[in-house]
This record gives C-alpha cells, structure tokens and sequence, in this order.
C-alpha cells in the first residue's frame, strides 16, 4: 500500500476514484460537499491526509466543480501538502481554444492557467486540443500530460467485431480514427463535418462503400449528439451491416443519447471517463500508469 499518497474523491466520481486508487495501491477517502439553499457550497475534508494527494474528478458540468476544485486545493495546500494531482479524464473548456469573433474569451487558456496554479500534476484523456501541439501550452505546472484512450476502445470494438471500418466523423477525429483503427488492422476513413452553430452540424460521409459493413463511428467526445446522429443517418442510406459509436468523453446533454439509438445504434461503447450507460471501458489502470509517486 502507497503509504504517502491518497487518492480523494467525490461521491459522484467514486467508483472511477476509487479504482484509480485501487490500480495505485493507495487508499481513497472523499470530500464531503454540502450544498446550502443558496447554492454555495461547503467542503469537508478528511483529516491526517499524506504528503501526496490525487484528486480524481472529471470536470463536465464544470462551473460548479471549477469551485469546488479551488477550494479544495487551496484548503489542501494550506495543510501543507507537498504535492497534489490532479486527474481528470474530461477537462472542461479545451474546446474553446480560439476567439472565433471579436470580444470572445479564450476559455482554454485561462481554465488552462486556473488549473496549472492549483495542482503541481495534472493528468487528463483526449483533451480537445486541436490547434496546440501539447497540454502544457495550455496548462502551465510541473507536468501535465494528456493519455489516449484510442487504444484501449481499439482493443474492445476488436473483442466485439470482425473487420470492422473505423469512421470518424470530422476531419479532426482522424488522430483518434487512426489510432483506434492502426493496431487492430482495421480500415479506416473520415468525413467533412460543417458546424453552423453548437447544436447544428451537417456532415458529408467519404466516398467508400459501407454495404454489408460494420461500421464504428469513433470521435473524442459526444455533447449534442449531433455529430453521430448526423453522420448516423446518412450512413443509414448506404446500407451497412450495423452501425456503432465508440468515443471516450460520454457528455450526450439531454436526450441525446436516446436520439442516437433511435436511429438504430447497434451499440454504443465509451470509457468511463464520464458515468454513462454506455461506459464498458475502464480508464484506471492507463491513468495509474501515469501517476508519478
Ligand atoms: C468536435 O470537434 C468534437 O470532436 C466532437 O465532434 C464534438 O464536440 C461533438 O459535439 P456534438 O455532440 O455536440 O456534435
């Protein structure tokens, strides 16, 4: 057992908290939040913590937690805590990474630089950088680092499907098509996606055929749903054998995911970076793996 490091988490991230303690041979203890009638919020933590504490904690839904998280690491800082960790397998705000119109905030940056001051280490999956080389332009610390889970999902949809085509469904998933898709020996394409507005996409699949073929639809992250959905639909005038979604981040806001099957979804496969019905990968032992002790 991991002597000087804790793993601390939340209740609503404690089974994915506690397995990454668990991967780490280290204990888990939780925060206690209590929410007051006006929305603030009060933070109790456990006494006698170690010299090292990873807090595990994905950060969708991120404005309420954004708080939580600075609370925290200040509060732990204050107890003297030599180091502290942050994993978080969703990092919120990395897809604002470009002012698009005059006026508009970068929000990468700054949530980048927010970060950076509270944790020493910060540990994340697939982060949505596509105009930057690497995490630590955005998140200036003594280490950040971003894994991929693409290898993971490449092994699973390997476990379930014979030759499978890997589809991405924008020109940017194809560093995540690629990495799925490589290992296994799968074939692999992508398709041009238009985004209008945050709920409004249009989608032109490549010229491949897809008849008689299963074909796994593999992206970062699923908010709206409407990248799948849109590419899910006209995949379904192609006729292929089944269509499936694989991605890391489950976000799937409202119905989402209930529009997706609707289409006729085979399946739907994601880490369970965030909680969702569809989890079936476990992020633990990739995240322990990187965890410096
Ligand atoms: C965008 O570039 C990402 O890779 C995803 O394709 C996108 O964020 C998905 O968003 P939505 O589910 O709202 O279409």
């Amino acid at each position: 057992m991991q002597k000087n490091t804790v793993v601390l988490g939340f209740s609503d991230y404690r089974l994915q908290a506690s397995k990454l303690a668990a991967a780490l041979q280290a204990n888990y203890a939780e925060v206690h939040v209590h929410y007051f009638p006006d929305q603030e919020c009060k933070l109790t933590l456990p006494t006698d913590l170690p010299g090292h504490v990873i807090v595990c904690r994905s950060l969708h839904a991120p404005n309420t937690k954004l708080v939580e998280l600075y609370l925290l690491a200040k509060a732990l800082r204050d107890q003297s805590c030599e180091k502290l960790t942050l994993v978080a397998p969703y990092l919120c705000y990395m897809r604002q990474d470009k002012a698009f119109n005059p006026g508009e905030v970068v929000s990468q940056r700054w949530i980048g630089a927010f970060i950076a001051d509270l944790f020493d280490e910060v540990i994340t999956v697939d982060a949505h950088l596509h105009r930057i080389d690497s995490i630590e332009h955005v998140i200036h610390t003594g280490r950040a680092t971003t894994l991929s889970a693409s290898h993971l999902i490449g092994r699973y949809v390997a476990s379930k499907l014979d030759a499978p085509m890997i589809m991405g469904p924008d020109e940017e998933s194809l560093q995540w098509v690629k990495q799925v898709a490589e290992p296994q020996g799968f074939d692999f394409c992508v398709a041009e996606k238009t985004r209008k507005t945050d709920s409004d996409v249009s989608i032109k699949l490549p010229a491949v055929n897809v008849q008689h073929r299963d074909i796994v639809l593999v992206d970062d992250v699923a908010s709206t749903g409407n990248t799948l959905i849109e590419a899910a639909k006209l995949l379904a005038t192609r006729a292929p054998n089944n269509v499936y979604c694989a991605l890391t981040h489950a976000l799937f806001v409202n119905d989402a995911y209930l529009q997706l099957m609707a289409l006729g979804i085979k399946a739907v496969w994601s880490t369970d970076s965030i909680s969702h019905i569809s989890n079936r990968i476990s992020l633990a032992k990739l995240l322990a793996k990187d965890v410096t002790l």
